[in-house]
């Protein structure tokens, strides 16, 4: 089958098995490997991308649902000012980044900070369940996520949060 979909910002087209998971076809297609192959059954993270703005499992989406949407991958998501706000307050805060799970934990707090600017410890809880991380102290991550929006709340308003 014919997939077109919009990867980083790009219109792209492939020819497909209509069951090929969703990260076979960024890591082997388009050579795209910042979607990490962990458990592969959903539970990890390692392997998120943004569909739509959610973070979202790579190893559980097959080809064929992804025509016509969107599709944010932490290769393209690496070139935006948003991925910086995140690197800074993860790094003001020591939030550990061990490699295994950094794709996971970057794009959880993009999805929910571009939803919600300010978000509630509980909230930013919530949206980091799909992560699993053993590095990282909850905690540690909840600071990450706050000092990140602040960063970029002074970033677009030049003002703290
Ligand atoms: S590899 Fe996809 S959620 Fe673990
Ligand atoms: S930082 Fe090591 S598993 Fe998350």
């Amino acid at each position: 089958m014919i997939v077109k979909f919009i990867l980083n910002g790009e219109d792209v087209t492939v020819r497909t098995a209509a069951f090929t998971r969703l990260i076979d076809l960024l890591r082997n297609t388009f050579s795209l490997t910042g979607a990490k192959m962990g458990c592969l059954t959903g539970h990890c993270g390692a392997c998120f991308v943004l569909l739509d703005g959610k973070a979202s499992p790579s190893c559980v989406i097959p080809a064929f649902s992804v025509r016509n949407r969107e599709i944010i991958t932490i290769e393209g998501f690496s070139q935006t000012d948003e991925y910086h706000d995140i690197m800074a307050g993860f790094e003001q805060e020591r939030v550990d980044c061990c490699g295994y799970c950094d794709t996971g934990k970057i794009l959880a707090a993009e999805a929910l900070l571009e939803k919600t600017p300010r978000p509630a410890r509980k909230e930013i809880l919530a949206a980091f369940d799909g992560v699993r991380c053993r590095c990282t102290e909850p905690e540690s991550l909840v600071a990450g996520v706050l000092a990140t929006a602040e960063i970029r709340q002074r970033r677009l308003y030049g003002r703290g949060a």
